[in-house]
């Protein structure tokens, strides 16, 4: 990677392109890089997105930063025939594989996918019983601006359950942590982005680690789901740290 080129921070001029267009490149191997990289573990973190959601069934989701779908599958499933289930996201390439996985698929009800921005979402006040959202957060440019319209569009007593990658406090398992992140992820990112870098700024793998490194976690981001207006807003470690799951419940 060229160190001229590489931005400085999560938030740096033409960042919402740079996004769009690291999310067009990798599109079509998103998924297999996930798992590989979480080496399995991004079922179980889904897994307790779900359980956080609370009663699903016949209840209005909305999956923000949908990406390929994942998370609004596993919300289709539960929300079932009585349900309804939206997934948006700003890149109509993410959109296009989720809709090709979605054929395959034997959901209650199809999720409706669309494009649109999580930083001004289309949707009105108060609409939805649910809103998830998976690893979406360090890419936005203003990321209190993410959770307010997460907020804005949630009923009272709605829930959001937010994902986020995260680096862990502990010195031994950070010291782990950096060593997986330089070596296996670096190496697996370099077998599919090539280590091109993208619009001259990161490449896809790169931008991957960078946005982790000094990105809000625990409490600080907890405070932002309190300043949205949030009632007790709290977050959960997962896999010793690497990830953050945050739950913020409409007054
Ligand atoms: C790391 S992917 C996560 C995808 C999916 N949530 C998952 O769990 O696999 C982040 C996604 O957020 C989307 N995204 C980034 N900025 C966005 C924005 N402002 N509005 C909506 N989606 C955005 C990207 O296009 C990308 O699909």
């Amino acid at each position: 990677m060229n160190e001229d080129i590489r931005p400085n921070g999560t938030q740096f001029e033409g960042k919402e392109e740079y996004v769009k267009d690291v999310f067009t490149e990798i599109a079509s191997y998103y998924d297999e890089m996930n798992d590989m990289m979480s080496m399995g573990m991004i079922k179980g973190w889904h897994g307790f997105m779900m359980k956080k959601a609370g009663d699903i069934n016949g209840k209005k989701c909305l999956d923000v930063g949908t990406g390929t779908g994942e998370i609004a599958f596993l919300l289709s499933e539960k929300a079932g025939t009585g349900g309804e289930v939206r997934g948006v996201d700003i890149t109509p390439k993410m959109l296009e594989y989720a809709e090709r996985k979605m054929k395959g698929r034997d959901l209650p009800k199809p999720v409706v996918f669309e494009t649109g921005d999580a930083l001004s979402l289309r949707f009105g006040d108060d609409s939805f019983d649910i809103v998830t959202s998976g690893y979406m957060l360090r890419n936005v440019t203003d990321v209190q601006k993410a959770i307010d319209e997460m907020y804005r569009v949630l009923k009272p007593g709605g829930r959001a359950v937010v994902a986020e990658l995260s680096k862990p406090d502990n010195r031994v398992i950070r010291l782990f942590y950096e060593l997986y992140m330089k070596h296996r992820v670096s190496r697996l990112g370099r077998k599919y982005d090539k280590g091109e870098p993208i619009d001259g700024k990161y490449t896809a793998y790169g931008w991957l680690t960078s946005s982790v490194e000094g990105f809000p976690k625990g409490k600080e981001m907890t405070e932002k789901f309190t300043e949205a207006g949030f009632d007790d807003a709290r977050y959960f470690v997962k896999s010793m740290g690497a990830v953050n799951i945050y739950l913020g419940i409409k007054k």
